[in-house]
Parts: structure tokens; C-alpha cells; sequence
């Protein structure tokens, strides 16, 4: 059986695990190699340990490619950087749950801007969390590895997270938003994952490393959801 989701899979690689120092030739291989996406991973060394980088980058890739870019928000008090990504010129915002009082208004001004707007959450966060905002999202994401790191271990209980998050988009007349995946998703993992529920896939180190081309390991994650076996 072809593991296939309802929605087209979409894979964004991370640029996390990207090669910082030829972004330009990285960012264009992976639009060559047809992915769907690019994820910028956004950390402020409070809400997650590491720092990455700010909306500048977002303006750097926007002008490498044609791309749509996500902005993942691991950051303390989104509202107060979400303006600078959406005037950067990415097409989603996803933010935590965890780290904002007010998610609901912040999802309605991502959405007001004509941006997709996303809610994620940790490993730890009960998805009764985010209740109140799933009518007004575009996407859950579900984390499936605590974040901060690219390169770890998928973590196997996120896949009733990922089938319960569809339900609860579903529930509320939400077919068409995505239910996205972030962390571990590689050819071993990435057939459950859609089987679960997911469409929308965050891919660092199975799509940027030192193994191969991006090409093939893009080729690899296509392949791992054709031949899936039930
Ligand atoms: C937070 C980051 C990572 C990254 C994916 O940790 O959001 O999850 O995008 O990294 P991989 O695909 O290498 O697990």
C-alpha cells in the first residue's frame, strides 16, 4: 500500500541543518530538489537554549528563493517579532503555545496580515491546550522532539498527538488546514508520520547532511512514503 495523506505531503527542510556558509547554493538545491517549503528555525536562547537568528534571515532567504517560508517562532513573546517576519516576507508564522498570553490575538493578526498562521507545541503540552485557537489556525504542529536541536531521535508518542490533532481540525470544519511534524522526520519515521495524520513535514537533518546530495536526500524521503508497507 502507498502511504499516501488526503493532502498532498508537503516537505519544508530547515535550514538549521543547512550549511551557513553556502546558504545561498543550499537554499537553491533544495528548490531544485522540489521541496514544498523552506522552515526557518527561530530560536532566542530563552524559550529554547540555542540562538539562531532573527527576521534579517528571513529577508536573506526571501531573496534567495521563490519559495513560500515558514518562520518557527522559538522565541519568548512572539508578538513582540512577529511584524518584522511578516515584513520580511514569509507566508507562515507558527508560534508556542507555551509562549504567549495572548495566542488567540496573535493568530488573528498573522492570519489579518494574509499569512498562514500556525500554533505548535511541545512534546509536553497537553493538545487540550490549544483548544481555542484551532478554528483560527492554519496549521497545528505537532513537535516531535523537544525543541532547540536538529539531528534527534523522533519521539513515537507524537503519533497519536499527530492523529489527534487532525481530529481536532476536522472537528471544528478545518479539512484544509494542515496538521505539520517537526523533528526526526526521516525515511524511517516519515510513513507513520503521514499515516498518522500529518501532511505538512519539517525535514533538517534528513534533507541537509553530509551524506548525500539534497537532491537524493529529498529523493529518499519521496521514495520512503511510495514504498511504504502496511
Ligand atoms: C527544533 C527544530 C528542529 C528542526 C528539525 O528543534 O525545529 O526540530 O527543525 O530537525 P531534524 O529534522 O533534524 O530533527
Amino acid at each position: 500500500m502507498t502511504v499516501t495523506a488526503s493532502r498532498p505531503v508537503q516537505i519544508a527542510p530547515s535550514i538549521l541543518s543547512a550549511d551557513w556558509t553556502r546558504l545561498a547554493e543550499q537554499v537553491a538545491d533544495a528548490e531544485a530538489a522540489n521541496v514544498d517549503w523552506i522552515t526557518l528555525d527561530v530560536m532566542d536562547g530563552n524559550f529554547v537554549p540555542p540562538i539562531t537568528f532573527g527576521a534579517q534571515m528571513a529577508s536573506a532567504v526571501r531573496s534567495l528563493t521563490e519559495l513560500p517560508i515558514e518562520a518557527h517562532l522559538m522565541v519568548e513573546h512572539p508578538e513582540d517579532h512577529i511584524g518584522d517576519f511578516i515584513a520580511a516576507g514569509v507566508n507562515c508564522v507558527t508560534i508556542h503555545i507555551e509562549s504567549t498570553r495572548h495566542p488567540h490575538r496573535l493568530l488573528q493578526q498573522i492570519a489579518a496580515a494574509g499569512v498562514e498562521a500556525g500554533v505548535t507545541l511541545n512534546p509536553g503540552t497537553p493538545l487540550t491546550e490549544i483548544d481555542a485557537v484551532v478554528p483560527i489556525c492554519d496549521r497545528i504542529q505537532i513537535m516531535s522532539v523537544n525543541p532547540g536541536w536538529g539531528g534527534q531521535q523522533f519521539i513515537p508518542e507524537s503519533l497519536q498527538r499527530i492523529a489527534q490533532a487532525r481530529r481536532m481540525l476536522d472537528a471544528c470544519g478545518r479539512e484544509q488546514a494542515h496538521v505539520a511534524v517537526d523533528g526526526g522526520v526521516n525515511e524511517s519515521t516519515i510513513a507513520a508520520i503521514v499515516e498518522a495524520g500529518a501532511n505538512w513535514l519539517v525535514a533538517g537533518s534528513a534533507v541537509f547532511n553530509d551524506r548525500e546530495s539534497i537532491a537524493d536526500a529529498v529523493a529518499r524521503l519521496r521514495r520512503a512514503l511510495t514504498n511504504a508497507q502496511p
